[in-house]
């Protein structure tokens, strides 16, 4: 049985194909890849059940992956960030999309049931939610996730069903923690690329991607002006160092790092930023975001101290960076006072600000990364497909990187598409680079 269709509102097609169109005009090398996977059709008859964000970039990776022969079933990997009339359009087109914006937990993992209804040879992540609940379910461990995932599975064999799946992918740095977690558990019954480690995602999408679109998810939402704030970054990795670096471009007076890594908290000294603990630092913050993967960074303890004002933004994959529970505890009040932001009126009598529920703050209040950076993402998305399919039962049940010539022929095809031209190595620079005699 196919898998069932689901969207907001079928007549927001049209709109959703104009958006797509427009991100397709910012995807170059994706579309190139599209071009050769429509002859080769190197996915021929494949099924994928992928759990992405539903936005016009995503339509643009799943037209190339359908363009090469594959079906799809798309869920998506957070209930806020769906773009309704891209839904609407990928629905018109034929794919299997069960997504809309604002689903609650239960839609959630219906989707994405949904998406392994499709019986999948590969899955496709953000996140690990799909694998992570296959895996759960084959596993047989009972919690909300692989409950509501039934209700639209029903009862299958599972292990049947996994035993033939060739690979997945993953496309952010928590869900490759996840997924290394289920490798180091022994638990994990397929290769999986992680797209987040080659060059060409990690470098571009996680710092001038999140950079940007964190400060756009913030602007739409609050409309404030960051010339003259205080802004603190909750970790100084790929993600962190994109949000200081933009705070910065955009005035801010002060922006203040924390971290838990000294080399990483070293490199933002030297980078000329504040570091110092959160406790510290919740007393001087105008604007905090967290960009760590890691749950708790900003409790009740922070919230305790932080100034009447305090804006609070998220932009790590779940919503577990700033824990809500924390400061609806502490809230006497809360109201929604614009579309995104929440107000809490505090015991004490401050008021702070919360975007987004705490999810992410460039998907929720904003569109995601500009499609120039998500033209890399997915060209890697493409590629590790591709690539699983080409080393179909050679590869053990563990996570890999994508092959390095892989990840440079993006780079290439990129400055390609940019008009930008670069030096080649003379045959006498090539000998003196891997020769130990050349040289004093
Ligand atoms: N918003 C988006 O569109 C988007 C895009 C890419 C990645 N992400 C997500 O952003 C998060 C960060 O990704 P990354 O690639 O920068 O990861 P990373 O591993 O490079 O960096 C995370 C940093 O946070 C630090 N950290 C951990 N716990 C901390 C704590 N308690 N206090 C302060 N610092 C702490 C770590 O030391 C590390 O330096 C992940 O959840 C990732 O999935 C989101």
């Amino acid at each position: 049985m196919c898998p069932q269709v689901k969207v907001k509102d079928p007549s927001l097609a049209e709109r959703g194909r104009l958006q797509i169109e427009w991100a397709e005009r910012h995807m170059p090398v994706l579309l190139k890849i599209r071009e050769r996977f429509s002859k080769e059709r190197p996915l021929e008859g494949l099924k994928i059940a992928a759990s992405l964000h539903v936005t016009k970039e995503t339509a643009v990776l799943v037209r190339t992956l359908v363009a090469g022969g594959a079906s799809v079933a798309l869920a998506p990997c957070n209930p806020l960030s769906t773009q309704d009339d891209v839904a609407a359009a990928l629905a018109e087109e034929g794919v299997y999309v069960y997504a809309w914006r604002g689903m609650n937990e239960r839609e959630y993992y219906n989707a994405i049931g949904n998406a392994l209804s499709i019986e999948p040879d590969i899955t496709m992540d953000d996140g690990a939610d799909i694998i992570s609940t296959f895996h759960k379910l084959v596993l047989k461990i009972e919690d909300d996730a692989t409950r509501y995932a039934k209700e639209i599975l029903g009862e299958r064999d599972f292990e049947k069903m996994i035993s033939k799946v060739i690979g997945g992918t993953e496309e952010t740095t928590t869900g490759v923690i996840r997924i290394k977690a289920m490798e180091r558990d022994g638990v994990l019954r397929y290769p999986v690329i992680a797209v987040n480690e080659s060059y060409t995602k990690y470098l571009f999408d996680n710092r001038y991607g999140t950079g940007q679109s964190t400060w756009d998810g913030i602007l739409r939402a609050t409309n404030i002006l960051v010339a003259g704030k205080i802004v603190v970054v909750a970790g100084y990795g790929w993600v962190g160092r994109g949000v200081a670096m933009r705070a910065r471009g955009l005035g801010a007076r002060r922006v203040i790092v924390t971290e838990v890594n000294p080399l990483r908290a070293l490199e933002a000294v030297m980078d000329g930023f504040e570091v110092m603990p959160m406790i510290k630092a919740a007393e001087i913050g105008d604007i905090f975001i967290t960009a760590t993967g890691n749950m708790k960074v900003i409790r009740k303890e922070h919230v305790e101290k932080m100034k009447d004002g305090a804006i609070l933004a998220n932009t790590g994959h779940f919503n577990v960076e700033i824990w809500v529970p924390d400061i609806e505890e502490l809230a006497v009040s809360k109201r929604e006072i614009r579309p995104g932001v929440t107000e809490y009126t505090l015991r004490n009598g401050r008021r702070i600000y919360l975007l987004a529920e705490g999810r992410l703050v460039n998907l929720a209040c904003a569109e995601g990364h500009p499609s120039e950076v998500m033209d890399m993402s997915f060209a890697n998305q493409a590629l590790a497909v591709e690539y699983l399919v080409k080393n179909r039962g050679k590869l053990e049940r563990k996570v890999y990187k994508l092959p390095d010539e892989l990840d440079i022929s993006v780079a290439k095809l990129k400055l390609d598409a940019m008009g930008v031209e670069i030096d080649q190595l003379t045959e006498e620079q090539k000998k003196y680079l891997s020769s130990w005699t050349l040289g004093t």
